[in-house]
């Protein structure tokens, strides 16, 4: 199961509406995940207008309503509270933007403040398959074969050390683990719906910074509660209303 399938069946089950989406790219996961309402944020997609409008004439049932922000995650924090507050609440997302720990964990806090406790975070690349593909670079165009002679071309970078901070800070108001499958898929849901700060806590944040992939080899159901594929029909199970 990979997140796409997954996410449409948490969809199918939970009777989603509104799905926000951290990376796009050309539109693999957005153009394939089905559901009425859609944020999609990237500082670079490449999708042709052409395609965007196509797909809002012809895909009525999942592409009419959906937004494009072209620019970082960050600035669509910033700058589009408006829009985001007549969202309404976001049921489902996926964060699969910039591949770094303090990217990812920004992403995950600036998320939770518009999630109730029925909605869910689907974060990739969580559990990264080697050590080159583990290394944090602010930027995709580093990550070149040159730089990593064993680099087989994924990459994942450090994300998986915002699912520690998560699991370490908010022990009692988040459910955090990392399924095993699909490099990775972080899920995040709220136990409660009580109000919380979900500011970044710098002194926090740089405990987990020196951590490497070989620690994350050695106890990677310590770090980022790792589970087996097994999980996925009883997480879906949650979604049975
Ligand atoms: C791995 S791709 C996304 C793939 C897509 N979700 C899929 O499954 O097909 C990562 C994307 O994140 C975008 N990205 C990089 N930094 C970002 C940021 N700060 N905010 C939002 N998106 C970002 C990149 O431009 C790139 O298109």
């Amino acid at each position: 199961m990979n997140r796409i399938r997954l996410i449409n069946s948490i969809i199918q089950k939970a009777n989603f509406k509104k799905y926000l989406e951290i990376g796009t790219r050309s539109g693999t996961s957005l153009y394939t995940i089905s559901c009425k309402n859609k944020i999609a944020i990237d500082p670079n997609f490449i999708i042709p207008k052409m395609e965007k409008l196509k797909r809002k004439v012809f895909d009525i049932k999942n592409n009419r309503k959906t937004h494009y922000f072209e620019m970082t995650s960050d600035d669509f924090f910033e700058q589009k509270k408006e829009f985001l507050k007549n969202f309404g609440t976001v049921e489902i997302s996926l964060v699969d933007g910039m591949h770094t720990y303090h990217q990812a964990l920004k992403d995950v806090l600036n998320i939770l403040p518009f999630m109730d406790e029925k909605s869910i975070i689907v974060m990739h690349d969580c559990f990264p398959v080697s050590e080159p593909a583990s290394t944090a670079y602010n930027s995709e165009e580093f990550f070149t074969k040159e730089k990593h002679p064993e680099w087989t071309g994924e990459w994942n970078g450090d994300t998986w050390k915002s699912i520690l901070y998560l699991l370490k800070k908010y022990p009692n108001d988040l459910e955090v683990f990392v399924i095993d499958t699909d490099y990775g898929l972080g899920i995040i849901q709220k136990k409660h719906n009580l109000p919380m700060n979900f500011e970044l806590d710098t002194e926090f944040f740089r405990q987990f910074i020196s951590y490497t992939f070989q620690d994350l080899k050695k106890n990677p159901q310590e770090l980022i509660n790792l589970k087996s594929k097994d999980i996925i029909p009883s997480l879906l199970n949650r979604f049975h209303y």
